[in-house]
């Protein structure tokens, strides 16, 4: 086995075409090269991601990026490949695969497929500060798109989800109230400004399943609540719109980190973790980021944020979670890698 090793990231599960290069040598992690393709402009005339054209553009991208990585070494570049294999766009994730399978069969080196909530996961280790906290229990609060997850991290690949969204992503309700309110995709980078000048108490939004003393989520009756009481904003006159905006922004952010970081806390403080970790594209969110972790220092806990360059999916973070299967000796076999969409933690 290599004493160094760098490993090749592969990342099409969804809209992003990602390829890195991770060098892992004892303690020492450096990500040398993370290369991301964004596909957000050519969804963004849809509204949001149409599988189909995900896929097909994935193609292309792949190609260039890994061309871009492996050009002047070629497979000598890598010692090991890392792929997500799901959760994901079914297509999407298969573009991915198959580049990974036809470079591990190539070169001959082992791969290992990834699953993509462990590489946010994995995004938070990639920050040397929050390495030296990694002691394990941990819990990870995983905010994205399509995920809403408490996982509790009781060892290195031991995972345990301790609370989930029972409908939609925290993400998605970012995302649904901007396109309500006429805002391009994707809409929790645009909720969040927004919501700087607005008022958190302009409207009055309940927080879901706030009491119920489980660890679990619900946004589709925020979604609902924001969709009534916008209706009378929608139609008024241009300047009562824009405040209306700024104040329904604010309110629904302030409604999601409310109940992000009650049950976070709450977990955090039932399963007695010494370290919390906020991973996934929602954890772009200055106002969650600030909350939670000021609750979590107040607990006394380590707060484990993923560094901002590793936040929305990137193929560095797959490179790491793939480090820690790989350098454990762990391999597919290539020829038997398959998409798993559905694939949970
Ligand atoms: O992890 P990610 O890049 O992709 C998935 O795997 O889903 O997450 C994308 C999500 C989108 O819903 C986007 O609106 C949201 O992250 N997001 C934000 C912010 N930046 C990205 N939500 C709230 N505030 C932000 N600043
Ligand atoms: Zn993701």
């Amino acid at each position: 086995m290599p004493t160094t090793w760098r490993i090749l990231g592969i990342e099409t599960s969804c809209d992003e075409t990602a390829i890195s290069l991770l060098k892992v040598a004892g303690s020492s992690v450096k990500v040398e090269q993370s290369l991301v393709s964004s596909q957000i402009p050519i969804h963004q005339k849809y509204g949001g991601v149409v599988p189909e054209v995900a896929a097909r553009s994935h193609v292309p991208e792949t190609v260039s990026l890994i061309t871009d990585i492996l050009g002047k070494t070629g497979l000598k570049a890598f010692d090991g490949i890392a792929v997500t294999n799901g959760p994901g766009l079914a297509t999407a994730l298969r573009v991915g695969i198959e580049a990974g399978r036809v470079l591990a069969m190539l070169s001959k080196k082992p791969i290992i497929g990834v699953n993509h909530l462990e590489g946010h996961l994995a995004s938070a280790w990639l920050n040397a500060e929050n390495r030296k906290h990694w002691k394990f229990p941990l819990l990870a609060l995983i905010v994205s798109g399509g995920h809403t997850e408490l996982v509790l991290m009781k060892a290195p690949g031991k995972y345990k989800i301790v609370g989930q969204t029972r409908d939609d992503a925290a993400g998605e309700a970012f995302d649904k109230t901007a396109k309500l309110m006429g805002l391009p995709y994707p809409g929790g980078p645009q909720i969040a400004k927004l919501a700087l000048e607005g008022d958190v108490s302009g409207f009055d939004l309940p927080r879901p399943m706030r009491n119920d003393g489980s660890f679990d989520f619900s946004f589709s009756g925020l979604k609902t609540a924001v969709r009534i009481a916008w209706e009378p904003w929608a139609v008024g006159p241009e300047e009562r719109k824009e405040k209306a905006k700024r104040d329904l922004a604010a309110s629904l952010q302030q409604a999601i980190v409310d109940v992000l970081v009650e049950k976070t806390i709450a977990a955090a403080k039932k399963y007695k973790v010494k370290g919390v970790l906020l991973v996934g594209g929602v954890s772009a969110n200055a106002r969650l980021r600030e909350t939670l972790g000021d609750a979590v220092v107040a607990l006394g806990l380590a707060f484990l944020p993923s560094d901002k360059l590793y936040i929305t999916d990137n193929a560095a973070m797959i490179a790491a979670a793939g480090a820690w299967h790989l350098l454990d000796g762990e391999v597919h076999d290539w020829k038997k890698i398959e998409a798993k969409p559905e694939w949970n933690l």
